[in-house]
């Protein structure tokens, strides 16, 4: 009998390893996994891609460090497949494998996908579920992270990049997904930290658990390092896809139209009434945003951070935007730290990706406050000034009730080369609050008047009228129209249609320096 196999046999071969390397870590780890309430590498790939459009890239690399000598495969699954009809590249960790910790070849395998990625123009998605460095590897795992963190910076702004955390996330582990446009969360499962409460409690004492520390909710509330928490994983998935839909493959395409029938010209009687007309009275401003965009179709990023901001993707006839609005239900929509950072981030993902930018303004201005201060809010708050300044994609603004000081030139004013600017009647413009702007330019006659109450209160009637409408702007020309509150879906729409073919240019320099 001949040694030498036959055609048969050695496909048998080549797929009786396919199947090992399918199994990972093996089927107890596989069963492990599952009794945690969560899927493998594979599982999740099959959920968040077109049906049976992955198309895997190396299956068949091994460990070649200190452990895992005997694995048929490597602990992260790497490929390419569709989304919607659209390729996107993705790796995937295994953490049935040694804990889905990152060896050099691990490295090399994700390196390999997000190389692919940027010169074919799709976006990379990473699945996270790892230990981070693989311990045994020393050296040549932090190889593989420092390469994949210069990946990432090299892709900023060339392809989206998004990260779904599904597991531990620990040390380089965290840091890439840092490095990326966009982190959804598990809630339950998806762990991110720099170091975990072991390493926390022999520092600093503190006591505290992994959820606290890193959970979901923590990353996507109090940190603000996760953009979306949310429950189970097919779920997490499912939004995953659903942001995709809303972006450009690549810095060089527009998103893609996607048509459902909605009136461009639709009116909407509510938006007469929805503002209160009393300044303090709150209200919720995505209230504005469902009855403008189409079909109320409205995809909030950061919903649990900086609630004071809010951000998001949706369609204008068909057209993806990214709308930024002051929220007058928290802290009456004035800026602070984190809504400053939160809106100038999203805005500049906006401008990287040819995504227009819709402002709707209602703030009382940037926050006073000690804590404030002391956190640098001077230059946090810089940031959206950065941000909206710097942005050369269409730039559409809407006063809708108040726009206060810096918080006026900051919300994407004329002044920072917005390119339609609009208000409502109900709209507001002024250097400051009316209490506020009498106690300074009349503080002396204020001291000596017989009546300063009396007189205090006309002088702030006299301020409420001068300023309590938009038409000093409106006659200097900083608006260009004061519209219909009931017509402002339609005029929206003919402007990103009249800004269509905007080409709009930066001065030559390597890069700016944003206020980081
Ligand atoms: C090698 C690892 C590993 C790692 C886990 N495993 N992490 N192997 N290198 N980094 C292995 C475990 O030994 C175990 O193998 C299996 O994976 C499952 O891990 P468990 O600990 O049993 O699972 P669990 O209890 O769920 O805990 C998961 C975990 C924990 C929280 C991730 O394993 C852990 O704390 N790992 C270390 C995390 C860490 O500190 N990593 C280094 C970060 S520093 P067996 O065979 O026993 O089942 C870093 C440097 C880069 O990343 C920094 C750049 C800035």
């Amino acid at each position: 009998m001949s040694d030498v196999l036959t055609a048969e046999q050695k496909l048998e071969q080549l797929l009786a390893m396919k199947a090992a390397a399918a199994l990972g870590g093996g089927q107890k780890r596989i069963d492990a996994q599952h009794s945690r309430g969560k899927l493998t590498a594979r599982e999740r790939i099959e959920l968040l891609l077109d049906p049976g459009s992955f198309e895997e890239i190396d299956m068949l690399v091994r460990p070649r460090g200190h452990a895992g000598a005997e694995s048929p495969t490597e602990a992260v699954v790497t490929g390419w497949g569709k989304v919607e009809g659209r390729p996107i590249y993705l790796y995937s960790f295994d953490f049935t494998l040694l804990g889905g910790s990152l060896s050099e070849a691990v490295g090399e395998k994700i390196l390999k996908v997000m190389d692919l990625a940027m010169m074919t123009g799709a976006p990379i998605v990473g699945i996270q579920d790892s230990g981070g460095a693989r311990i045994q590897d020393g050296s040549e795992s932090l190889r593989g992270f420092g390469e994949i963190f210069t990946m990432n910076v090299l892709a900023s702004g060339v392809v989206p990049q998004i990260t779904v955390t599904m597991g531990p996330s620990a040390g380089g582990g965290a840091y890439s997904p840092a490095l990326t446009d966009f982190i959804f969360a598990t809630e339950g499962s998806g762990q991110m930290y720099i170091t975990g409460p072991d390493v926390i409690r022999a520092v600093t004492g503190e006591e505290v658990t992994h959820e606290d520390l890193g959970g979901a909710h923590s990353l996507a509330s109090r940190s603000g390092v996760a953009h979306f928490a949310i429950a189970g994983e097919e779920e997490t998935l499912a939004e995953v896809r659903r942001l995709l839909s809303f972006l450009p493959s690549n810095n060089a395409e527009d998103p893609p139209v996607v048509y459902r029938g909605d009136d461009p010209e639709r009116q909407e009687e509510d938006l007469l009434t929805i503002v209160p007309p009393e300044g303090n009275r709150p209200y919720d401003v995505r209230e504005i945003i469902f009855r403008i965009v189409d079909d109320g179709d409205f995809m909030e990023v950061h919903e649990l951070f900086a609630p004071n901001m809010v951000v998001g993707f949706a369609r204008m006839a068909g057209r993806t935007v990214g709308f930024v609005a002051n929220q007058p239900m928290v802290l009456a929509g004035a800026i602070d730290i984190n809504g400053a950072r939160k809106a100038a981030r999203f805005v500049r993902f906006c401008d990287c990706f040819n995504i227009p930018v819709i402002t709707l303004v209602d703030t009382s201005g940037y926050l006073p406050g000690t804590s404030q201060e002391y956190g640098g809010i001077i230059t946090h708050g810089a940031k959206l000034l950065y941000a909206y300044a710097e942005a050369t994609v269409p730039k559409i603004t809407i006063i809708v009730r108040k726009s206060v000081g810096g918080a006026y030139i900051a919300m994407g004013s004329k002044h920072l080369r917005g390119d339609a600017n609009f208000a409502w009647p109900m709209g507001e413009v002024a250097v400051m609050g009316a209490d506020g702007a009498v106690n300074v330019v009349y503080r002396e006659e204020l001291a000596s008047a017989a009546d300063a109450a009396g007189r205090r209160k006309d002088l702030i009637d006299e301020y409420v009228a001068k300023f309590a409408n938009p038409y000093i702007p409106a006659g200097r020309g900083f608006l260009d129209d004061v519209i219909d509150p009931r017509m402002t879906r339609r005029k929206v729409v003919r402007a990103l249609e009249m800004l269509q073919n905007k080409a709009d240019r930066n001065p030559p320099k390597k890069h700016g320096n944003i206020p980081l």
